[in-house]
């Protein structure tokens, strides 16, 4: 299986997905030498996600996890035509916040791209009918987890602009529209006390992602023995390593790539 994201964030996905498909072998691709892909356009983030899905291909994926928003936002439907392997994407997990909010008042932070989303308003139109929904772009929050900040004062600064002004307006449930920003969820915690749910797609996704290998019939279709996960990067590769050791102490090999 293939793991595609701009950079880091990806990675909160892969966590889920090593729980739920613990004999699948994993080729995780990390786009960090040109994150952020929020601000750029669809055909740019189209452009580079194909080389990345050929060179999955080439090395033998035959499902892949788009674990970012803006690309799934850029260009899902764009991949679901030209290849003949599924697409697993990500979006954010609006419609339960929507189903469950109380006090009729919903934050969602993402970036750009993902907030311009086709998907994204459909869902909202269905069923954010009389529930205020704040969206808010986290300007600089993808690059601060690209350093590894996750809590220092840059990072809690913006966090606090950007949350501040839900907590004013109420809000029960806050939804993480990138897959960067689920590494952050602790300092937002401590800013939006305990009232305020943090929605992360990433668990369902991942279980989506383990119902379609079974149905499709293609566990093991990648496998190595043991499973191993496998690490490319186009960014610097001491800081994957690093978050990878936070995050996990098993086996990984992480290879940098000029793509
Ligand atoms: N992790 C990506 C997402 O979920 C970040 C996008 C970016 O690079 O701006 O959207």
């Amino acid at each position: 299986m293939g793991v595609i994201d701009s950079g880091l964030g990806g990675l909160t996905v892969w966590r889920e997905l090593v729980k739920v498909l613990p004999h699948e072998s994993i080729v995780y691709f990390g786009d960090s030498g040109y994150c952020p892909y929020g601000s750029r356009s669809p055909e740019a983030i189209t452009k580079r996600v194909r080389a990345i899905v050929d060179f999955l291909i080439e090395k033998r994926c035959k499902l892949i996890v788009v674990a970012c928003n803006a690309i799934t936002a850029a260009c899902i439907d764009y991949l679901r035509e030209h290849y003949n392997i599924p697409f697993v994407g990500m979006e954010p997990a609006i419609k339960p916040a929507l189903l469950g909010t109380r006090t009729r008042a919903v934050g969602v932070l993402a970036t750009q791209r993902t907030l311009k989303g086709n998907l994204f308003a459909r869902t909202k139109a269905i069923y954010g009918h009389g529930i205020t929904v704040i969206e808010q772009v986290g300007h600089g929050l993808v690059e601060c987890v690209e350093a590894l900040d996750f809590d220092g004062p840059v990072t809690l600064r913006q966090l606090n602009d950007y949350l501040r002004p839900m907590i004013a307006q109420n809000i029960d449930f806050l939804v993480l529209g990138c897959t960067h920003y689920p590494f952050l969820a602790p300092a937002m915690q401590k800013i939006l006390g305990d009232a305020v749910t943090i929605m992360d797609p990433a668990p369902a996704v991942a279980r989506h992602a383990a119902h379609l290998m079974e149905t499709q019939r293609l566990n093991g279709s990648f496998s190595q023995h043991p499973a191993e996960s496998v690490f490319y990067t186009t960014g610097d590769k001491t800081r994957l390593e690093r978050l990878l050791q936070r995050l996990i102490s098993s086996r990984y090999n992480v290879q940098t790539i000029d793509l």
